[in-house]
């Protein structure tokens, strides 16, 4: 079954997913070759606390930290560590926050230094395909429309859509009903209604979908070692439009900020 949340729920879930989403702009003032990826959720973690709420993925399923750190070839679940952000990483950071009772799930992938315009392009093209996802979070549409027109963006552009990891439901939980694959059919999979909440978040490699998981039980990386890029939002279905709940304009203003 989903869960249909009231207005009054979706103003909870939207403060948790701005926290998230000014956490990711705390992360990208520090973004810099020389930082590590420990670094980083050191900072996430303390923000958030500051602010009264909880890291969301920290002790989830045994995770051990607060941000999901996962560099170059790395598609998601990345566990910070010792090691050194350098010029032209791409590092996806994906955060959590449990608040009043509900979670915020946000990620961006940031450009550590100069990229290359090629990384620049795939990172680009992720996040489009994001937004034309977003496009389809309208009451009577179905979770298959979301899947098809992120698949049909990616795949345009000559890249691949990861199978084995989807967007989710959102609200108690952390994964809620129903999944939300990067790839699909339009017109199947459940109806869209108002007030459910998902996160849509693409997983796009450069080169072959396919993926490999790590020693350590928690990273994916692709099995070409070719660039990943990531980049999330949590929305809540609406009549005409989808009603972003998380938002990049923060981490904008603060990487716009920097490279003054
Ligand atoms: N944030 C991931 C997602 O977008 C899930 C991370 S689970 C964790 O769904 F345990 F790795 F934190
Ligand atoms: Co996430
Ligand atoms: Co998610």
């Amino acid at each position: 079954m989903l869960n249909i949340r009231s207005e009054e729920e979706i103003g909870l879930i939207r403060e948790s997913n701005l926290l998230v989403s000014k956490t990711l702009a705390e992360v990208a003032r520090w973004i810099r070759p020389g930082i590590t990826t420990l670094e980083l959720d050191r900072i996430a973690e303390q923000f958030i606390r500051d602010h009264g709420a909880e890291p969301g993925f920290k002790g989830y399923n045994g995770y051990p930290n607060t941000l999901c750190t996962s560099v170059n070839s790395e598609v998601v679940h990345g566990i910070p560590s010792s090691y050194e952000l350098k010029e032209g990483d791409v590092v996806s950071v994906d955060c959590g926050v449990f608040w009043n009772g509900y979670y915020g799930d946000t990620a961006y992938t940031f450009e550590v230094g100069k990229v290359s315009e090629e990384v620049k392009k795939l990172l680009r093209i992720t996040r489009e395909a994001l937004m034309k996802g977003i496009e389809q979070a309208v009451a009577g549409r179905r979770v298959g429309d979301i899947s098809f027109a992120v698949q049909h963006h990616a795949e345009s552009a000559g890249y691949s859509v990861v199978r084995e990891l989807v967007g989710h439901g959102l609200g108690t939980k952390l994964h809620e009903p129903p999944e939300v694959p990067n790839y699909g059919n339009r017109g199947q999979g459940v109806k869209l209604r108002k007030g459910l909440v998902i996160c849509i978040e693409p997983m796009i490699n450069m080169g072959k979908k396919h993926i490999l998981g790590a020693k350590d039980g928690w990273t994916i990386r692709t099995a070409d070692n070719l660039p990943s890029a990531h980049f999330e939002l949590a929305v809540a279905v609406d009549e005409k439009k989808a009603d972003v709940l998380s938002t990049f304009r923060f981490i904008e203003e603060a990487l716009e900020q920097k490279n003054k």
